[in-house]
């Protein structure tokens, strides 16, 4: 090779490259005078069977250029940056992301629909309760694969003797001790693998019982290779795990076939030997080089003769350092660090394979006009299951972590039985004198509100455990599942174990303070049917807010909104009559209902019946041998007594017969409604 000659790439088929050519990002903070260019040109290729390595100094642009080719961040017409998430208003993107010649993201069978794309996250997130070899079963079963699949991945990636022990992390109740964070990595790659490896081999099992393998836009034809990408997969691990990490994806990349890009923080120089590839980036993602790793420190070499690594120097630090600019050291070391870092790119950029990546392969339509009238985004995954399948699956995996959480439900109850007693003792048999009507109403409500607060903030602290997990696997274009299956098995299984609770609760108050025995079985299914409406509020909340942290600000306040409108007896809030309407959607309302017409509806006073609290003034009254302060107590406490519960919900204004049961019907309906509306936010909002 010539001096600073580029070196020459190695010969693949064309269809098979990713490519990126002339990316521009550039962020307008406010007005364009304060500007920020991200990327500025940026063009490279990650070819099939090889790993490229992406280096360069902190801000870069690494991690935006990882976005870019995720899709996460696409090019718009009008330079405007397009998807969620959309900070500046005037973010502009512009350039192309292709799959052998075709646009990856763009269009309305962009290539990413036909070629398995992943995306390794820093922190792969997993259930917690399960273990690496039930994790990589439920992915499998959801692609379409089977156990084999599974035995295969976890040989390869080194996963054999961690198969058995559970992932942890604090998708439960708790946090959860698990493997340790290298293979935690591992098994993100092992799932990965797995997408690739069951998305293909549907995809050619279609190709092949359709016969039309060759006419899908050129799909079908060759044996689709996939494209990986790994922002920081090594960081923050040892050395042994970095290299370990860099070694299975090396290994990936050769034995699927699949373009992997993997953005590497301070690589060690076994980890650079490993590279196949290099993408060396200077600030505002300017490229210095992208090629053969091997052949990176001969090209700068022969570039300028200063640029040559010392002897034991770490390649990939050296390189690393090449291109950065100390700003730390004074205006003259950074003015000559730029002007060396603008040498460097300017150099590459006059490269041939400067200008051969920047060049847009000569784009195939994607219009959906193949040939056979099919489309490549119409690949199917043949046996990856329906949405009753998942549901029975997500169901399996909801049961396994609430199984094997027991421990925290244990305590949940031991919780709720102790509260249950405190109350208890506090309004012991209330009896059926004057004073026991306010009590028993004072005990039916804080059992009420009680129930529905715990509910709806366990439920608020649940599902944004869960949510990052639950997200990134609804995304997956394959192997994914669909709100319903992941919400319906989550609430079949969940809700009846949450609904203990508050029997618990119920069934220990009940029979302390003295409340009717016939109405107990409608007052614990109220209670019940209370948690389980909080439990869903809390959910709607859940899905709702953008962060866990607003779910838990949102979430009791609403319910206090719902005390306050639900409460019929005034004793918290009058609510005026232009507000009464919406009273109906109050749980509260339906839950206080429901409790007291349980207790009342067919109750017997006695007006001359003592309760606790008048025994304790009279005998107090007594001891200081003053007949007048008995009488006075007596008269004080007692006050008119009314004759049955009837009359006591009557004076409230509620129903005197079947009012439980139509406050139960009542609960269901805000059940079935806060159900609807966490489905539907989940549904057209993803989790
Ligand atoms: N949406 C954004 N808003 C503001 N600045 C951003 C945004 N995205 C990236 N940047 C800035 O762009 C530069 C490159 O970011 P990034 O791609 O994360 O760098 P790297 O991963 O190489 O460290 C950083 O200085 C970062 O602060
Ligand atoms: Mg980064």
């Amino acid at each position: 090779m010539e001096a600073g000659a580029p070196p020459d790439p190695p010969p693949v088929p064309p269809e098979d490259v990713l490519g990126w050519h002339n990316l521009r990002y550039v962020i307008h903070r406010g007005d364009r005078r304060r500007e920020r260019t991200i990327l500025s040109g940026t063009s490279g290729i990650a070819r099939p069977g090889r790993l490229l390595g992406v280096l360069g100094p902190s801000g870069s642009g690494k991690t935006s250029l990882m976005t870019v080719l995720a899709g996460k961040l696409r090019p718009a017409a009008d330079g405007r940056r397009k998807g969620r998430g959309r900070r500046h208003a005037t973010d502009g993107l512009v350039g192309d992301v292709t799959f052998g010649g075709e646009p990856f993201h763009e269009g309305p069978h962009p290539a990413s629909e036909r070629v398995p794309l992943s995306y390794i996250e820093q922190e792969p997130r997993f259930f917690s309760n399960l273990t690496v070899r039930e994790t990589l079963t439920l992915d499998a079963n959801l692609h379409g694969g089977d156990a084999s699949d599974v035995d295969d991945v976890v040989r390869r990636l080194g996963l054999a003797a961690c198969a058995d022990t559970l992932v942890g992390g604090d998708t439960g109740g708790k946090e959860v001790r698990g493997i340790s964070g290298g293979e935690r990595r591992r098994l993100a790659i092992a799932c990965e693998t797995l997408s690739l490896r069951c998305s293909r081999g549907a995809a050619s099992e279609n190709a092949v019982s359709e016969k039309k393998a060759d006419t899908i836009g050129g799909a079908g034809k060759r044996k689709a290779g996939g494209v990986i990408l790994a922002d920081e997969p090594t960081t923050g691990l040892d050395a042994h795990a970095a290299d370990k990490i860099v070694e299975k994806l090396a290994d990936t990349a050769r034995e699927e076939r699949c373009c992997v890009v993997a953005v590497l923080h301070q690589p060690r120089s076994a980890i650079f030997q490993k590279l196949d590839d290099l993408l060396l980036l200077a600030s505002g993602g300017r490229v210095a080089y992208c090629g053969p790793a091997a052949e990176a420190l001969t090209y700068f070499e022969k570039t300028d003769p200063r640029h040559r690594c010392p002897t034991h120097h770490n390649p990939a630090e050296f390189l690393v350092d090449l291109v950065a600019i100390n700003c730390d050291a004074g205006s003259e070391v950074e003015a000559a660090d730029s002007a060396r870092v603008d040498a460097i790119c300017a150099a590459w950029a006059s490269t041939g394979a400067s200008a051969a990546h920047a060049a847009v392969p000569e784009v195939r339509s994607n219009g959906g006009d193949s040939p056979g009238g099919d489309s490549p985004g119409a690949v199917r995954v043949s046996n990856a299951p329906g949405p009753l399948g998942q549901f029975a699956l997500l169901a399996g995996r909801a049961w396994r972590q609430t199984r094997r959480e027991a421990w925290v439900r244990v305590t949940q109850l031991a919780a709720s039985a102790a509260l249950a007693a405190a109350f208890g003792a506090c309004n012991f048999k209330v009896g059926y004198g004057p004073k026991s009507v306010k009590r028993r109403a004072a005990v039916l409500m804080q059992s009420c509100i009680n129930t529905s607060m715990l509910a709806i903030c366990r439920s608020l602290n649940g599902f944004p455990r869960e949510r990052a997990t639950v997200s990134r696997e609804m995304r997956r274009k394959r192997g994914g599942y669909t709100a319903g299956p992941y919400f319906f098995s989550k609430l079949l299984v969940e809700t009846p174990v949450d609904m203990i609770f508050p029997v618990v609760f119920g069934a220990t108050v009940g029979p302390m303070v003295g409340l009717r025995r016939e109405g107990r079985g409608w007052f614990l299914a109220t209670l019940a049917l209370q948690t389980a409406a909080s439990s869903t509020l809390g959910t709607s909340v859940g899905a709702l807010s953008p962060s866990a942290e607003m779910a838990l600000a949102i979430g009791p306040c609403v319910m206090v909104l719902c005390i306050m409108l639900g409460d019929e007896t005034g004793a918290f809030a009058e609510v005026p009559d232009a507000l009464a309407p919406l009273a109906n959607a109050s749980l509260i309302k339906w839950g206080f209902r429901g409790c007291l017409c349980s207790e009342f509806e067919g109750l017997k006073f006695d007006p001359l019946g003592d309760d606790r609290a008048t025994k304790t003034a009279a005998k107090t009254a007594a001891k200081t041998a003053k007949a007048a302060i008995v009488a006075r107590a007596k008269k004080k406490m007692d006050g008119p007594c009314p004759r049955t519960g009837e009359d006591v919900l009557e004076d409230m204004g509620l129903p005197l017969r079947g009012g439980a049961a139509r406050a139960a019907k009542a609960q269901c309906v805000v059940v079935l409604a806060n159900a609807a509306l966490t489905y539907l936010v989940l549904r057209f909002r993803g989790a």
